[in-house]
This record gives structure tokens, C-alpha cells and sequence, in this order.
């Protein structure tokens, strides 16, 4: 065998004399694969820097445990260029000088046999910023190869404690092991190996296939005067109560249940595949952070959600006659985020996502869509993954996209399950911000620290999005997955759209004068005013990406602007209330909600009309 080429953070660790058995994967993480001290304390850990500027950077680390369960967990590791962690989440993290341990979270201190968990940190820097080259778990360094089980061969198990002794060890030599270099073994890599999917899915259901027009959507566009001209692009259809199932005949979806609808994209087929999305909106207490889309489920009514809703929606797109369409799901939009962001001891906790998180019925609930609708060939779930305003800081991201594997492994399904993700669904954030970087400077200041951007890692959805992907590949979601981005109304043309970047060298100046995405905050999301339909429906966009696709179908509301009964379990959020000066969620700014607004998912005309006037590119 070749002798191997080590760069400097590698070569630093094989000088250690742990390199046996080890992997790196290549890219932007390390992945140190170790063999077990004893068959209690294997470990592999994957320590990869999501995103590094001058002073900072952000990293994620997972811990796969490859030895007997864990109960509590302390992994400890030193840094070689005077890092320092500034913060961090889904763990608990102390340092001196150049030490780092990290406790387990409350909710993450059991790792079963073969299982990951992660946390993630920010920290600063100055210059280098080489990776750890050793790591410790539970006080073991975590030296040996995965599939090395000293149970199966007595003797490979000293009766003392190896690390007392490095020579104890055999393994600790790397000239015994000849196959160290792991670009030599390729196969130490499984998330390479495109035949890990058994499904008959293709990589990405938007390649080369029709897209499905809802022709109910289509005609109340139609309806709208010059919506001609946009009434043929593909909008979502979304079950969003147990009765839309069959058609429940309300003004804005007509009378079309899902059978319909299924067969009418059959219909509309003229030999290319065709696409239809679908979204699942049902979960019991439901929308628990806002009012505006509560559904008709109570709380505790995850027994209905399966039986009566998802069990009947998955017969149906299971029926032979449709396995020829791609069935795009879109995963309960909203849900998963609301248990990260607004529970517990944030200022933003409600009591109903306290409630939804320790029910575990949205969990449960998700789990369970997954699971159904992921054993039908044909169907490709993408799990709602908010947006960049919601979740785009670091304290936000790691531990949703945590929540997201919680889900992807609950009632019966797993990560295959898993298709991708979407973000946007039904908000209004910008796919990119042209005109200026989150990473430029203004005046010697950063891009990040002003008003709007807020110290969020981002300030539009596409970047989000590749980087929401990447840390689900790192916590053990395919690494096929890909994105979805809900551009049906964030387009932001119009007069107001600026050109170019503004001449401030005021800092927020700059950044207000520079974005494209006109809303007072980015935590505003109700019928907002001043934006417009987005890029129309597009394949591949970008790298990781999907689809750009219309989610929420232009000119249904987003909620009332005030009280209005209904039968539909829809209640009367502010945040739809133009005259309202909002709360914690958005900063206590004004809303910016339009007037005059129906329930959410009904016609909204001026709505329409605002988007279509507003849309970017500009349509006509
Ligand atoms: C509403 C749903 C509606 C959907 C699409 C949601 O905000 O709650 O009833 O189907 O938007 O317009």
C-alpha cells in the first residue's frame, strides 16, 4: 500500500498514534472512526466546521457510540490554536485554556449501541483553526475501528485498563495497520454509497417531470384580472383538515378531494413523469405558536390523526392507479420548529408548544406521515424545516435539525424515510439577498450585528437551506437528501426593490437601504405587505436544492385580520392585524400585515392582486 499523505491536522493525530483503523472524511468535517479501548467505549466522532469567517465559526460535532449503551456522556478534547467556545447547544460546555468538555444536554445523555448524538458551538479564532485531533469520551480516547469487537476474540481485550498503558494497546501502533489511510478504503464511508437507498425513487422528483396545476387554484387565479397569466403554474394542494380528504367544498378549494386531485394529475399527464405536491397539515393542536391556523384536531388526538387521516391518505397514494406520478409531501409544515423555538424558558414559549412538546404528539405525529407515506414507492417526504428567520441562528438550527432526527426515528420510521427537507413553506423570506453578503462589513462592522440581520448566520433561504442540509447529513440523515424552497411569495419586485446595494457606510442604512425583502421584520409572516410572487417552479436551482416550488398557493390568506367565525378551528392571531405592534416573536415590531383579510387558506383578491403586481422576476 501506498505510504498515505497526511495534511497538517491528520498528520498531528497519526503522530499521536491513534491513526489505527481511523477515517477522515474528506471535505469540510473530520470523521474519526476509533476502535474501541474495550467493546463499553468505542466511539466515532465527526467534528466538522459548518462555517468559519475571520474571528468565528460555527461547528458541529456527532458522537456515534460503537461500544455498550451510554448513560451520561463527557467528551473532552484540547485545542492546538487557542480556540476558544463562545457558546453553544445540546450540551453542556466548559473550557480551560485550551481544554474543552462537553456534559451531555438533559435530553441526550443515552447513546444506545451504533446511536449518534450531536451538538454544535460557536467559538473564536484568530488565523488557524485546525480540527481537535484527539477526542475522549467518558475519559477513553476514542481510538479504535467500528467494526472491531473485542468480544469476539477475548485476546484483543487487555484485563487492564488500555489507556493506562498505550502499549497495552496493539492497535495504538499504525505500522500494524496498513489499511489506515482511509482514502484507501472508500468503503469506511457509507453515506458514498449511492445503493444504500433500496427504494425505486429517483434522486429528485422535479427532474425532467410535468408539474401538477390545481385547477381550483388555477381558476380563482384565472378569475383575478391579468392572473391569466400565472394560472398555470403548479401550487400544492394541502389536506388541511380530515374533510379535505374527500373535498369539503369550500370556497377557495372547491369540492376536489385528494382522489381527484390524484386522478386529474393522471389526467393532465401526457407521457413525461408528473409531479404533484402534496402538503399534510393536520397535526393534532395544531400551529401551536399562533392562532391563525389552528386546525380542527385537539391535542391528545394523535389516535385520529393516524386512523382517520394519515392511514386513509396513504391507501389512497398507494393505490396502483397513481404509481406512476411522483407524490411530493410536505411534512406538517411549522410543526417541529415551534417545539425547538418556543417552549421551555425561551421568551417565546407558548403554553401550547409546551404542551405539544411534552405530549410528543407532534413527534409522534410526524413520525407516524413518515413512516405511512414513506412505504409507498412513489412518495417523497419533505419535512418542514421553517425558514432562515426562524431558525438561521445557531442555537436554533442544530437542535431543530436534532428534533427532525428525533422525528425521522419515531413510530416506525427511520432517516430513509426521509426524502428531504423544505424551508419557506408559506413566509415571505428572500430565496437570496443580492445586493450584499451576510458575511460583508460595512464601515469596518458587520453585515450580521445590524438590526435586520440580528446575528443570524443568514439573510436569505437558499443558503439556509445547503446549510440546514449539510448539518442533517452530519446528524445522520441521508446524504442524498435535498431541499425544497417555497418561492410562491418572495419575490419582492416592484418599485420598492432596490437595484443595487446602497452607498451608506451606515451600518443599518446600509442593510435596510440594500434588501430586497421589504418587511419591517423577519419574524413577520401574515399577508405581508409589499411582497410578490417569487421565481416560478424550477428544477435543480442550485446545488442541493430540489426545487424551487409554489407551496402556499398565492392569494389564499395567511389568517384574519380580525375576528371571524368559522368552522374550520382557525382563530384570530394579532400578527395578522395591520393596526397591532406585535410581540417578542417579531421585536415588537408592527406587523405589516395587509387589511381587510379572510381566514387563513381562503381568497384573499388584493392579496393576489399585490403579489402579482409585486412578483420577481416580474410577470407580463
Ligand atoms: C391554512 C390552510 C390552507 C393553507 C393554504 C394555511 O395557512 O391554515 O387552511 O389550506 O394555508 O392556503
Amino acid at each position: 500500500m501506498k505510504p498515505v499523505r497526511w495534511n497538517g491536522a491528520m498528520r498531528s493525530w497519526t503522530a499521536r498514534g491513534i491513526a489505527a483503523g481511523a477515517t477522515l472524511a474528506l471535505g469540510s468535517g473530520l470523521l474519526i472512526a476509533a476502535n474501541p479501548a474495550s467493546a463499553a467505549a468505542g466511539c466515532e466522532v465527526d467534528y466538522n466546521v459548518a462555517n468559519q469567517w475571520p474571528s468565528g465559526f460555527t461547528a458541529n460535532v456527532t458522537i456515534t457510540n460503537l461500544g455498550d449503551p451510554i448513560d451520561g456522556w463527557t467528551l473532552e478534547w484540547d485545542y492546538a490554536n487557542g480556540q476558544q467556545i463562545t457558546n453553544g447547544w445540546s450540551g453542556s460546555f466548559s473550557q480551560s485554556g485550551s481544554s474543552v468538555t462537553v456534559d451531555n444536554a438533559g435530553y441526550n445523555g443515552q447513546i444506545a449501541a451504533g446511536s449518534s448524538v450531536s451538538f454544535g458551538f460557536n467559538g473564536s479564532h484568530s488565523g488557524t483553526n485546525d480540527a481537535p485531533s484527539t477526542f475522549t469520551l467518558n475519559g477513553v480516547e476514542c481510538t479504535g475501528e467500528p467494526t472491531d469487537d473485542p468480544t469476539d476474540d477475548p485476546t484483543d481485550e487487555p484485563t487492564d485498563d488500555p489507556t493506562d498503558d498505550p502499549t497495552d494497546e496493539p492497535t495504538d501502533d499504525p505500522t500494524d495497520e496498513p489499511t489506515d489511510d482511509p482514502t484507501d478504503e472508500p468503503t469506511d464511508e457509507p453515506t458514498d454509497d449511492p445503493t444504500t437507498d433500496p427504494g425505486e425513487r429517483v434522486d429528485n422528483p422535479f427532474v425532467g417531470t410535468d408539474l401538477y396545476v390545481n385547477p381550483v387554484w388555477s381558476d380563482n387565479a384565472a378569475a383575478e384580472p391579468g392572473g391569466d397569466a400565472v394560472a398555470d403554474v403548479s401550487t400544492a394542494v394541502w389536506l388541511d383538515r380530515i374533510s379535505a380528504i374527500e373535498g369539503n367544498d369550500s370556497p377557495t378549494t372547491g369540492s376536489m378531494g385528494l382522489r381527484d386531485h390524484l386522478d386529474e394529475a393522471v389526467a393532465q399527464s401526457d407521457g413525461d413523469p408528473m409531479t404533484i405536491q402534496v402538503v399534510i397539515y393536520n397535526l393534532p393542536g395544531r400551529d401551536c405558536s399562533a392562532l391563525a391556523s389552528h386546525g380542527t384536531l385537539g391535542q391528545e388526538e394523535i389516535g385520529k390523526y393516524k386512523t382517520d387521516y394519515i392511514d386513509v391518505i396513504a391507501d389512497i397514494m398507494d393505490d396502483p392507479e397513481y404509481s406512476d406520478l411522483r407524490i411530493a409531501t410536505i411534512i406538517e409544515p411549522d410543526s417541529l420548529p415551534n417545539l425547538v423555538t418556543n417552549v421551555g424558558s425561551r421568551e417565546t414559549a407558548t403554553e401550547n408548544c409546551d404542551i405539544m412538546l411534552e405530549n410528543g404528539n407532534y413527534v409522534e405525529g410526524v413520525g407516524y406521515a413518515l413512516s405511512e407515506l414513506g412505504e409507498i414507492p412513489n412518495v417523497y417526504n419533505y419535512v418542514d424545516a421553517g425558514h432562515h428567520g426562524w431558525l438561521g441562528w445557531d442555537n436554533n438550527l442544530g437542535p431543530s435539525v436534532e428534533m427532525f432526527y428525533e422525528a425521522a426515528n419515531a413510530a416506525g420510521a427511520t432517516p430513509d424515510d426521509v426524502h428531504g427537507f423544505i424551508v419557506n413553506t408559506a413566509n415571505y423570506s428572500a430565496t437570496v439577498e443580492p445586493h450584499f453578503d451576510v458575511n460583508d462589513t460595512v464601515n469596518g462592522q458587520q453585515v450580521r450585528q445590524s438590526n435586520w440581520v440580528d446575528w443570524n448566520q443568514f439573510v436569505g433561504e437558499q443558503p439556509f437551506a445547503q446549510a440546514l442540509r449539510d448539518e442533517a447529513v452530519s446528524v445522520g440523515f441521508n446524504s442524498d437528501i435535498g431541499m425544497l424552497i417555497d418561492t410562491s411569495r418572495n419575490g419582492w419586485g416592484g418599485p420598492e426593490r432596490p437595484e443595487g446595494p446602497s452607498s451608506s457606510t451606515d451600518l443599518n442604512t446600509f442593510v435596510d437601504e440594500s434588501r430586497i425583502d421589504r418587511r419591517i421584520h423577519t419574524g413577520n409572516w401574515c399577508n405581508q405587505s409589499g411582497a410578490g410572487m417569487g421565481e416560478r417552479p424550477t428544477a435543480e436551482p442550485a446545488a442541493g436544492i430540489d426545487a424551487y416550488v409554489w407551496v402556499k398557493p398565492p392569494g389564499e390568506s395567511d389568517g384574519s385580520s380580525e375576528e371571524i367565525d368559522n368552522d374550520e378551528g382557525k382563530g384570530f392571531d394579532r400578527m395578522c392585524d395591520p393596526t397591532y405592534g406585535g410581540n417578542v416573536r417579531n421585536g415588537n415590531s408592527d406587523t405589516g400585515a395587509l387589511p381587510d383579510a379572510p381566514v387563513s387558506g381562503h381568497w384573499f383578491s388584493a392579496q393576489f392582486q399585490e403579489l402579482l403586481a409585486n412578483a420577481y422576476p416580474p410577470i407580463n
